[in-house]
């Protein structure tokens, strides 16, 4: 992996714990999360169905994610939890701007798209 394409990540669990990761450059951090066993759900597999993916997006990092399209939006509107730097995971793929960003997991996500059906780990 050349050092130039990787950025690092730190998300947050439900317990308040951060651990840092580090992905690279065009990765879903969806994805990046599943590699290292962080509980992101993504029932949907990213495909704008469900909110399990749902994160906050942590001081100034928000800003500089491109903004979301409406569909993402509107499924954000049902997210428990919801907050003014809500995003869904699965919409956020790294870049070079992005370095240093910190995702944090809400305490609960409702999974309305398949009834207890819980994704492996990519
Ligand atoms: Fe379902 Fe992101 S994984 S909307």
């Amino acid at each position: 992996m050349h050092f130039h394409f990787s950025v690092n990540v730190t998300y947050i669990n439900k317990n308040g714990k951060a651990i840092k990761v580090r992905g690279k450059v065009g990765d879903n951090v969806l994805y990046l999360a599943h590699r290292h066993e962080i509980e992101m759900e993504g029932a949907c597999e990213a495909s704008l169905a469900c909110t399990t993916c749902h994160c906050y997006v942590l001081n100034d990092y928000f800003d500089k994610l491109p903004d979301p399209e409406e569909k993402e939006d509107d499924l954000l509107d049902m997210a428990p939890f919801l907050k003014e730097n809500s995003r869904l995971g699965c919409q956020i793929i790294l870049s070079k701007d992005l370095e240093g960003i910190t995702l944090q997991l809400p305490k609960a996500t409702r999974n309305f798209y398949v009834d207890g059906h819980t994704p492996k780990p990519h």
